[in-house]
């Protein structure tokens, strides 16, 4: 069977997967929930009844009696360790152009969680971001996914001339330029309920488009400029932490890669120190699965730090954001950070 046919028979499949087609949920019902992002059973099956009471404003017990109806469908149950360590041992990584930053990943960014890029200005989290949508876009006989990206953008940094610019290192055509191109899809979020929405529109979007990563460049931008004083802080975070959740959703549902960006502020009661911390608290703290700290160093280096992590040590590289992208140091750099 051609990828083609394949595609075409799993996208054919998951159709019959779609809210329209639950025993007992009506034609009115299926729209509201596709109006408040839920477009699969997945993704129902996998809500908590009041997440989806809010979000498709219905009665708690209607929410309870459509989870159950989604869950029944799909036969949820539990893995066997063993079983979960196959699942894992195929789990997509994507490159981030650099040897030694996809060795502190693990092998690469990984799909099925969140990643969180934080770091100050210049630290380099757009350029990861830009290369992250270029080798998933890449064919895979150039070392790419030859996936889809949705890139959501909030702060109109998102440079197409760029990703041309990194592509030139991979020797690639005039065609294949063109086709990188059309595998990115940019949103551009102009504040946080323009950012929320666009995620929920990308529930339809993303199972007839095989994406692969969803970028948020950045998280908490909209967030921090939307939300100020102390009095706005407990309705930012209820908003932040639901916005997360929506995309751990996605990613888990989708199988796929969700990068974040994250911007540092002084730490107020540490600013003689210098002291700084990523925006969102422990709302992001605790919801990104893999938190990594970025940092400018001498000219062209960027050290990535890993903070926190379910499955990889706190260690540190170095790399280079270069006319190519993102590459390794060479040789005589490497003792040095
Ligand atoms: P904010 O979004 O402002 O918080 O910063 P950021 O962390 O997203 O920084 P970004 O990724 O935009 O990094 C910008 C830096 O990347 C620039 O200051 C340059 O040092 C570097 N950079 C960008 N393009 C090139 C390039 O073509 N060649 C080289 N050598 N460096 C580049
Ligand atoms: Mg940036």
């Amino acid at each position: 069977m051609s990828d083609k046919d394949k595609d075409s028979n799993s996208s054919s499949e998951s159709e019959k997967f779609t809210v329209d087609n639950i025993p007992g949920v009506g034609p009115a019902m299926a729209a509201k929930l596709r109006r408040a992002g839920f477009y699969t059973f997945e993704s129902l099956a996998i809500t908590s009844v009041n997440e989806l009471s809010e979000y498709a404003e219905i009665g708690e017990r209607t929410a309870s009696r459509i989870i159950e109806l989604a869950r029944r469908q799909l036969d949820l149950q539990f893995q066997t360790a063993d079983e979960v360590l196959v699942t894992r041992s195929n789990i997509l990584k994507i490159s981030t152009g650099s040897e030694s930053f996809d060795t502190l990943l693990g092998g690469g960014v990984e799909a099925r969680s969140i990643t969180e890029l934080f770091g100050e200005f210049r630290s380099g989290k757009t350029q990861v971001c830009l290369q992250l949508a270029l080798t998933t876009a890449l064919s895979e006989s150039k070392g790419g996914v030859g996936a889809s990206v949705l890139y959501i953008d909030t702060e109109g940094t998102f440079r197409p001339e760029r990703i041309i610019q990194m592509g030139q290192r991979y020797g690639l055509s005039e065609d294949e330029q063109n086709e990188i191109l059309k595998k990115i899809i940019v949103g551009r979020a102009h504040n946080t309920d323009h950012q929320i929405a666009l995620v929920a529109e990308a529930g339809q979007l993303i199972p007839s488009k095989n994406i692969k990563l969803l970028i948020v460049d950045s998280l908490t931008s909209h967030f921090r400029s939307e939300y100020v004083g102390r009095g706005t802080l407990v309705d930012r975070q209820q908003k932040l932490n639901r916005h997360i959740h929506q995309l751990l959703r996605l990613s888990e549902i989708y199988d796929m890669a969700i990068v974040v960006t994250n911007q540092v502020a002084a730490k107020i009661d540490n600013l003689v120190g210098g002291s700084i911390a990523p925006i969102g608290g422990h709302i992001v703290a605790h919801s990104c699965t893999t938190r990594v700290y970025l940092r400018k160093s001498k000219a062209d280096r960027r050290i990535a730090r890993i903070i926190d992590s379910p499955h990889l040590p706190e260690n540190e590289t170095v790399f280079l954001v270069t006319k190519g992208g993102i590459e390794d140091i060479k040789g005589e750099y490497l003792e040095e950070s």
